[in-house]
C-alpha cells in the first residue's frame, strides 16, 4: 500500500500510469456501466480484454473505441464478421469458450466479472487463477461452486471484490477485523415487479411484465429472477461463500425504495448500512478505484425528498425461490449447482413464452427433487452436475405436469 500526493491510500502496483482492465460481458448491463466510468476517467485506465456472447458489431465497437488489445466473442459464428470489422486495427480476435478463458488470461490488473451465469465460472476462475483484483457481478459463479472458487482466491491470492450493490453495501461496513462481533447481516430485496401481486395475477404474468423492474434497470435474466425474488435467494448463497457466514445469520429484508443497499448488524446493537440512489455505477465504480475512492454519475441522494424508507418480511409462499435457495444451501453439496442450473434453463424457457411465471420456480424444485445430491470435488464435476440438471430441468419444460402443484 502507499499513500498518493493527494493523501489517497492504494495499491503500490497502482500509483503510477493507469489500471489495466478487462471486462468478461462488456456488451452488457454491467459491462456497459463500466465502460461508461472508463469513459469518463480516460488516463486512469487502459482496455486489455472485452467479451461478448452474440452481439458481435456491440463488441466491434466499443474495441475500436476503447482500443482494446484482444477481443473475444463466445458464440464462434460470429467470429469472421468480428474479425473483419476489426481488420486493419491491430486488435486481436478470438471465439469460443477458449477464447473468453484466454481474455481473462490477458495480463490486466483488474477484471470485471459480467458474464451471465454459469458461462461465466471458467472465464472468472483464469482471472482469479492470476492473483488480480477480481470485480465479481457474475453472482452465479458462486452459487454453482462457491467453495471451488474461494479456494482459487486463497491459493491464487486474487482479491474478490463484490459488484452486485447488496453485497458491495456489505462489504464497505462488515470490520472484517471483528467478525466475531457480527451478528448477522440483513440483505435488503427490492421485492421486483409483483412485490405486491397474488400468486393468480403472478400467473398471468409474461417476460415484458416480469423485466419491468421498478428501480433498476438490468439483463433479461436478472430481472427474472428478481421478479421471482430467485435473485435474492442466489445472493443469499454468494453472501455466504464471500463473508463465511452461516446461512442462519443472513436475513432477508424487502425494502421497496432500493436506497439502502444492504446492513451488517454488530453484538453491542449497531447496525451499518450503505446507502445510494440505484445505479450500479456506485458499486462498480467502488471496485474500480479500490482501494481508493473515484468520482461517479451516479444521481445524489435526496433523503428529505425522499422522506419515508419501508420495510417488509419477504413472503416465502407467493416466492417460494427464497425457500428454494435456503434448501439448497442448506443441502449443501451439488444442490446449489443445480438450483442454479435449473433456474437458468426454466428462466430462458419463460422469456421465450415456453413456460409461465410460476412455473420457473417449480421447474426448480421438480430439478433438484429429482437430482442425487453429490459433493462436487472439481470443476468438471461441476460441469457434470451442472448439465445433468439442465438436461433434467428442459424434460421438465416439455411435461404437461409441469404448472399443476399448488403451493
Ligand atoms: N445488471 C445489473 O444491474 C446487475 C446487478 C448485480 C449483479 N448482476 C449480475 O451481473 C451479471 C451480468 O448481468 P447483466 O445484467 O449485465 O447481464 P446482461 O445485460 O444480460 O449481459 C450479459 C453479458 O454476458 C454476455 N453473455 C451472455 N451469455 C453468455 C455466454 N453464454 N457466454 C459468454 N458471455 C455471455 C453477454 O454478451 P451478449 O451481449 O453478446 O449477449 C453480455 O456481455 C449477472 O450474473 C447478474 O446477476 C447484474
Amino acid at each position: 500500500m502507499a499513500l498518493t500526493g493527494d493523501g489517497r491510500l492504494v495499491d503500490d502496483k497502482f500509483v503510477d500510469g493507469c489500471r489495466r482492465v478487462t471486462i468478461l460481458g462488456a456488451t452488457g448491463s454491467i459491462g456497459t456501466s463500466t465502460l461508461d466510468l472508463l469513459r469518463r476517467n480516460p488516463d486512469g485506465y487502459a482496455v486489455e480484454a472485452l467479451t461478448a456472447h452474440s452481439d458481435w458489431q456491440g463488441l466491434a465497437a466499443l474495441a475500436r473505441e476503447f482500443r482494446a488489445a484482444y477481443v473475444a466473442i463466445g458464440d464462434e459464428r460470429h467470429y469472421q464478421p468480428l474479425q473483419q470489422a476489426l481488420s486493419g486495427t491491430g486488435i486481436e480476435v478470438g471465439a469460443g469458450a477458449g477464447a473468453l478463458v484466454e481474455a481473462a488470461k490477458r495480463p490486466a490488473d483488474w477484471v470485471m466479472a459480467a458474464i451471465v451465469g454459469a458461462a461465466g465460472l471458467e472465464p472468472t476462475l483464469a482471472a482469479i487463477e492470476r492473483g488480480v483484483v477480481v470485480a465479481l457481478a457474475n453472482k452465479e459463479v458462486l452459487v454453482c461452486a462457491g467453495d471451488l472458487v474461494l479456494t482459487a482466491v486463497k491459493r491464487s491470492g486474487a482479491t474478490l471484490l463484490p459488484v452486485d450493490s447488496e453485497h458491495n453495501a456489505i462489504f464497505q461496513v462488515f470490520d472484517f477485523a471483528q467478525v466475531g462481533a457480527i451478528e448477522k447481516i440483513i440483505l435488503t430485496a427490492s421485492g421486483g415487479p409483483f412485490r405486491a401481486a397474488s400468486r393468480a395475477q403472478m400467473a398471468q404474468m409474461g417476460p415484458a411484465q416480469a423485466v419491468a423492474h421498478p428501480n433498476w434497470s438490468m439483463g433479461a435474466k436478472i430481472s427474472v429472477d428478481s421478479a421471482t425474488m430467485m435473485n435474492k435467494g442466489l445472493e443469499l448463497i454468494e453472501a455466504h461463500h464471500l463473508f463465511q457466514l452461516p446461512q442462519e445469520k443472513i436475513d432477508i429484508v424487502v425494502h421497496p425504495q432500493s436506497v439502502i443497499h444492504s446492513l451488517v448488524a454488530y453484538t453491542d446493537g449497531s447496525v451499518l448500512a450503505q446507502l445510494g440512489s440505484p445505479d450500479m455505477r456506485t458499486p462498480i465504480a467502488f471496485t474500480l478505484a479500490w482501494p481508493a475512492r473515484m468520482a461517479s454519475p451516479s444521481p445524489r441522494l435526496d433523503l428529505a425528498k425522499l422522506a419515508t424508507l419501508t420495510f417488509e418480511e419477504p413472503d416465502p409462499i407467493r416466492f417460494p425461490s427464497l425457500r428454494l435457495t435456503r434448501e439448497a444451501l442448506a443441502a449443501g453439496g451439488s444442490a446449489p449447482t443445480t438450483l442454479n442450473a435449473a433456474n437458468e434453463v426454466a428462466v430462458q424457457a419463460f422469456l421465450e413464452n415456453r413456460i409461465g411465471f410460476l412455473e420457473i420456480a417449480e421447474i426448480v424444485e421438480r430439478t433438484l427433487e429429482t437430482l442425487p445430491n453429490e459433493v462436487p470435488e472439481s470443476i468438471a464435476h461441476i460441469h457434470i452436475c451442472d448439465r445433468r440438471a439442465r438436461d433434467a430441468a428442459m424434460a421438465f419444460i416439455d411435461r404437461p405436469s409441469v404448472g399443476q402443484r399448488a403451493y
